[in-house]
């Protein structure tokens, strides 16, 4: 376990990835195709920026990518990716991504997390708060057809967002990921064909 977690690291500093996690967005990419050239994503919870960097490469050079978190990020010099520090949930966010990216998303994207308290009912309510936050943002700001990405951790929480989101996307899936460090519940919400 720890010689792959390890492995994946190293090969994110090698590859200039700003995280390990730059591997789970290329992995979902690899097997479900869900970024196109010319697509404008967002990506809630975006620091450090492992997720912006792939999707930014996906996206190619006529595509947008915003990143949004509550920390700030370091600037990655790169035309197409806008980065704001902000909470997800701002009720403004929605119509501000839309002006940024001049038009509505093809892909949100929300690897968001919760600082663990230890404490499991209190980081599993909050982990649901941020796949509803996920939720509520994407069918505010997606196109007609448009993707969502969300990590959940599973639970009653996680069946209740895939039943809220099968009345507005025509495909919702649960996908696992090997590049999850093992022993952990993480997993993503993939709901594909959003109807506005
Ligand atoms: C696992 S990290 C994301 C890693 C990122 N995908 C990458 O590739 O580098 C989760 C992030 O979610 C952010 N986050 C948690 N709650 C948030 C909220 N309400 N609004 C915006 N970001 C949030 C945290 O600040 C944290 O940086």
């Amino acid at each position: 376990m720890y010689e792959r977690k390890d492995t994946l690291y190293r090969r994110a500093k090698a590859e200039g990835l700003r995280s390990r996690a730059a591997f789970k967005l290329s992995e979902l990419q690899r097997r479900l195709r869900l970024i196109r050239r010319g697509d404008a994503v967002v990506d809630l919870g975006a620091w450090p920026g492992g997720w912006l960097q792939v999707a930014a490469e996906l996206v190619g050079a006529e595509g947008r990518v915003l990143g949004i978190d509550l920390v700030a990020l370091a600037p990655l010099d790169d035309a197409r990716v806008v980065i704001l520090e902000v909470d997800a949930a701002d009720p403004a966010l929605p119509a501000r991504a839309r002006e940024i990216l001049g038009r509505p998303a093809d892909v949100v994207l929300s690897d968001m997390a919760p600082k663990l308290t230890g404490i499991a009912p209190r980081d599993a309510a909050r982990g649901a708060e941020l796949l509803e936050t996920a939720r509520c943002f994407a069918t505010a700001t997606l196109r007609p057809g448009g993707t969502l990405v969300a990590k959940t951790f599973g639970g009653p929480e996680m069946e209740a967002a895939r039943t809220a989101l099968r009345a507005r996307f025509g495909r919702v899936r649960l996908v696992g990921l090997d590049a999850t460090r093992k022993g952990s519940s993480e997993l993503y919400i993939v709901a594909t064909d959003h109807r506005a």
